[in-house]
């Protein structure tokens, strides 16, 4: 099979990649940069913000990854909130531009997505089936990625929308995030640290999207290993070699007010203090086997 891959130059993307590599698949990236190719893997450019992009990529390809869009860590200015929401919509336009004017035979369109859409809640349970949508920017932005998701109804294709949970690699993303915090030797407990934190280890969700591709699966499913674990037990894994001069708990009322008075209240309740407890009861039709359960398995 051939694939064509946005965002395979990301954390998630660069995993996949050697996956299907593994596997002697032939895949093209669509990215922003100029990249060189090598066996099985061709660069194509492309634009999201204007709108252009190399036709030729979608040559041959049966099934597409979208992975494009703007990294959620970071300062939320009201320019980056405007990238993380436009970078999603945009990537998505240009793909069906893509589809619709090349002829193609792709089957499959898998959109990543995120668990972000749910409110946080310490006691809610949310599966495939549950509908509700939280009130927040990044659930927002999660609704109308999942919208734009939808449109490729148009093309008759197979489209699998996958709520990503937490993604936990020693190489990016929170992992890295709050290691660079324990360096500091200072730990930092939002509450009670009761968060619930549903996570997917990124060799169980390389596998997850390569399966999907293998069923030619049609719908949503979640990718969470349905064992959420808390910040609290999470910090006290990741701070196993460092000891502390200060455990600082901080009370929910002082860090929502500091975050409001630096006009962080979003990523606060988006990032800092958010607690979904997500499980997948979808994942049985692709059978996957997760090698990765409990924190003691990283
Ligand atoms: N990591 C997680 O825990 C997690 C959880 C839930 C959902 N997700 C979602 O899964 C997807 C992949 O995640 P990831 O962690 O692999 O992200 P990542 O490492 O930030 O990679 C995303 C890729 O998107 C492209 N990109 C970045 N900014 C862009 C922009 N402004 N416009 C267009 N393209 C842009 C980049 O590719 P080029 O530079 O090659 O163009 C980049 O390599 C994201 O959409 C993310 O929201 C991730």
């Amino acid at each position: 099979m051939k694939f064509l891959i946005t965002g395979g130059t990301g954390l998630i993307g660069k995993n996949i990649v050697q996956l299907l590599i593994r596997n002697n698949h032939h895949i093209n990236i669509l990215s922003r940069k100029e990249k060189d190719n090598s066996e099985n893997l061709s660069f194509f450019k492309w634009n999201p913000k204007r709108q252009t992009v190399d036709y030729d990529s979608i040559n041959d390809v049966d099934i597409v990854i979208n992975l494009a869009g703007e990294n959620i860590f970071g300062l939320w200015t009201s320019s980056k909130k405007e990238r993380i929401l436009k970078s999603r919509l945009q990537s998505l336009k240009l793909l069906k531009k893509l589809i619709k004017h090349r002829p193609n035979k792709v089957k499959q369109i898998i959109s990543a997505s995120a668990i972000g859409i749910f409110p946080n809640s310490q006691e809610a349970v949310y599966n495939e089936d549950s509908d509700l949508v939280g009130k927040t920017f990044l659930a927002n932005v999660v609704k109308q990625w999942e919208k734009e998701i939808e449109s490729f109804k148009e093309f008759r294709i197979a489209i699998t929308t996958i709520r990503i949970g937490m993604v936990f690699s020693e190489l990016g993303g929170i992992i890295k995030v709050l290691r660079f915090i324990l360096n500091s030797r200072i730990l930092f407990l939002v509450g009670n640290g009761n968060q619930k934190i549903s996570w997917i280890h990124i060799e169980d969700l390389s596998e997850i999207f390569y399966k999907l591709s293998l069923k030619n699966y049609n719908g949503l499913i979640h990718a969470v290993n349905n064992n959420p674990t808390t910040m609290l037990d999470l910090l006290k894994k990741l701070s196993d070699n460092y000891s502390f001069c200060f455990k600082i708990f901080t009370p929910n009322i002082i860090l929502k007010s500091l975050f409001k008075v630096f006009f962080m209240k979003d990523f606060y309740d988006d990032i800092v203090n958010s607690s979904k407890n997500v499980v997948s009861t979808e994942m049985k039709k692709i059978s996957h086997k997760f090698k990765y359960i409990e924190l003691n398995d990283l």
